[in-house]
């Protein structure tokens, strides 16, 4: 028997079983079958490991279904690993790191409890919203990053004068770090989402630097895309040339991919954190140097 297994959930299943080959584990992969009631009923095929498992499962949409299963898979592992690392690609709730308006729950402190309960003994998350989120955790807490193998990415494509550009201020690090990687300077917009709505605007007025420039829109993940929406619409205007985004999670959620594609940008490049049509980007490699 292998010293090491990977267990996954569905959303995550091609990610882990690159990551089971990269540390040399055993992979072991769930099937669900869905009560009519909405229940999800997991059952595992493989063999855990005693000495140590590593989960892998996103907590991306359909969000609690992948929490509860993401769960369910830890609570299994520890019935038989002494030691449980719950690998969570793309941290759903971490937005839901503080009380923004008053009465509003924070998600983020009953996930800490809810991990801790089911067995995990260390969570690694990638590009996390904001590490405020962890905060809220009593158990050993890693955040990893991806935006380096984005940046080696953009380096194969052929940019005129790039800039790099992080669609708010909450981003500027991440797009720091991304242009340093990448080779280029960088800047930050001013965004407004109202609290109420999720509707955001650009309050930056004018940027001098972009005309003329091939840009890449760093973010670290696309939901309704009104982000990349907004900004490219506003970088269009200050007559820029392509726009490019890059990001870790890519959601994509109602027609995102389409309203930003309309919005002008030329490729959306994301990771394979949420597998799909835009996550080209693989980070099996960084999460095994994160486990070894
Ligand atoms: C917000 O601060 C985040 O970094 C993203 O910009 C945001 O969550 C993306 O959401 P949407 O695509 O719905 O604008």
């Amino acid at each position: 028997m292998k010293k090491l297994s990977v267990i996954t959930g569905k959303p995550s299943e091609e990610l882990a079983r690159k990551l089971s080959q990269k540390i040399k584990a055993n992979l072991v992969k769930s099937e669900i079958r869905t009560f009519p009631d909405g229940e999800s009923k997991i059952t595992i095929s493989g063999i855990i490991s005693k000495r140590k498992s590593v989960v892998v499962q996103s907590i991306c949409p359909p969000v609690d279904t992948n929490l509860i299963h993401a769960l369910s898979l830890i609570s299994k592992a520890k019935e038989t690993s002494d030691e449980v690392i719950a690998v969570i690609p793309y941290m759903g709730y971490a937005r839901q790191d503080r009380e923004f308006l008053p009465g509003e729950i924070i998600t983020m402190k009953v996930l800490g409890k809810l991990f801790k309960g089911s067995g995990a003994s260390k969570i690694i998350a990638v590009d996390i919203h904001s590490m405020l989120g962890f905060k809220h955790f009593s158990i050993k807490t890693e955040n990893i990053s991806a935006i380096a193998d984005l940046a080696q990415y953009f380096k194969k494509l052929n940019l005129k004068n790039p800039l790099v550009v992080s669609p708010d201020q909450g981003g500027k690090e991440r797009a720091k770090v991304f242009a340093k990687e990448f080779g280029s300077e960088y800047i930050a917009l001013e965004k407004k989402r109202d609290r109420k709505t999720g509707k955001v605007q650009i309050k930056t007025k004018n940027v001098d630097e972009v005309a003329n420039r091939d840009l890449i829109l760093v973010d670290d993940m696309i939901s309704t895309g009104g982000s990349i929406v907004k900004a490219t619409q506003f970088l269009k205007k200050q007559k820029c040339k392509r726009v490019y985004v890059a990001c870790t999670h890519a959601l994509l959620i109602n027609n995102a991919e389409n309203k930003i594609k309309k919005a002008g940008v030329t490729r959306i490049v994301s990771t394979n954190t949420i597998p799909n049509k835009t996550s080209i980007v693989d980070i099996s490699n960084t999460i095994a140097k994160a486990i070894k």
